[in-house]
């Protein structure tokens, strides 16, 4: 939720009528005030889903924004932690936080690299790669070519991980919001230019799937139990294990 701290509706609405990079720029400062930033319940069960997957070396976060995968990737890897963004101003707010995260708790050194992960600056370098929060900025036909950065950038056996919701029933509400929210991004990129692209409804696990298998990853899904189950007993959240063979 939106606290005092966090923008105010004027603010998003510029940011909104920015493009992608320049938009986070100017939220980052205040950006782990909104919802948007990728809440500790989905990075705690993540961590402990990848937990016996490990352990691993070196790792990436994958547009990390102000670190939240950074965490992550620094309870996990024990030689080096990258996060790789294209706002320089998400990447500013990131440095400064982790600083103080690496100066308190020790741990892994983390690396920051200002880079659009449609072309990613790595080649087997990685053991783990994760990404949250993220994908809704990457059209359903930019997936195939994003994936395959991340292969390329992992090592062989690595894996990249990232959480997936379940499709939301038609009658939640929350439906139908995310359905108005993307029909009103739509509108707007329709009719304004920079685009921002953020869509809600692109990344089905279907898709998703089968698009990590043709780029050369072995797909695992694991449950997050943390998220309860659905009334036909399939999980509300699971967690895309995807492995570069
Ligand atoms: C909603 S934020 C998520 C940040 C963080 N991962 C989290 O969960 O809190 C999305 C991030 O993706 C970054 N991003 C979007 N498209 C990108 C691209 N093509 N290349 C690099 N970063 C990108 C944005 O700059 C932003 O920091």
């Amino acid at each position: 939720m939106f606290t005092s701290q966090g923008p105010t509706f004027r603010e998003l609405t510029v940011q909104a009528l920015s493009s992608i990079e320049q938009g986070y720029d100017l939220l980052a400062p205040k950006f782990d005030h909104t919802p948007f930033r990728t809440p500790d319940r989905f990075l705690d069960a993540v961590t402990g889903a990848l937990r016996p997957l490990g352990p691993f070396g070196t790792g990436l976060d994958v547009c990390c924004g102000t670190g939240a995968g950074v965490g992550v990737l620094r309870e996990l890897c024990g030689e080096r932690v990258t996060g790789v963004d294209f706002s320089a101003g998400m990447l500013a707010a990131a440095g400064e936080a982790a600083a103080g995260e690496v100066a308190a708790k020790g741990g892994p050194a983390v690396n920051w690299v200002r880079a659009d992960v449609r072309a990613l600056p790595f080649t087997a370098a990685f053991d783990l790669a994760v990404s949250f929060g993220a994908f809704g900025h990457f059209l359903p036909a930019e997936r195939p070519g994003l994936f395959a950065e991340v292969h390329r950038s992992l090592r062989p056996g690595g894996v990249f991980a990232f959480p997936l919701a379940a499709p939301l029933p038609v009658r939640s509400p929350l439906y139908w919001g995310l359905w108005g929210f993307d029909a009103v991004m739509r509108v707007r990129n329709a009719l304004w230019r920079p685009p921002f692209v953020m869509y809600y409804r692109t990344f089905p696990l279907r898709g998703v799937r089968d698009d990590l298998v043709r780029a050369g990853f072995r797909v695992e899904l694991v449950p997050l139990e943390e998220f309860g189950r659905r009334p036909d007993g399939s999980p509300h959240c699971r967690l895309v294990v995807a492995r570069r063979t």
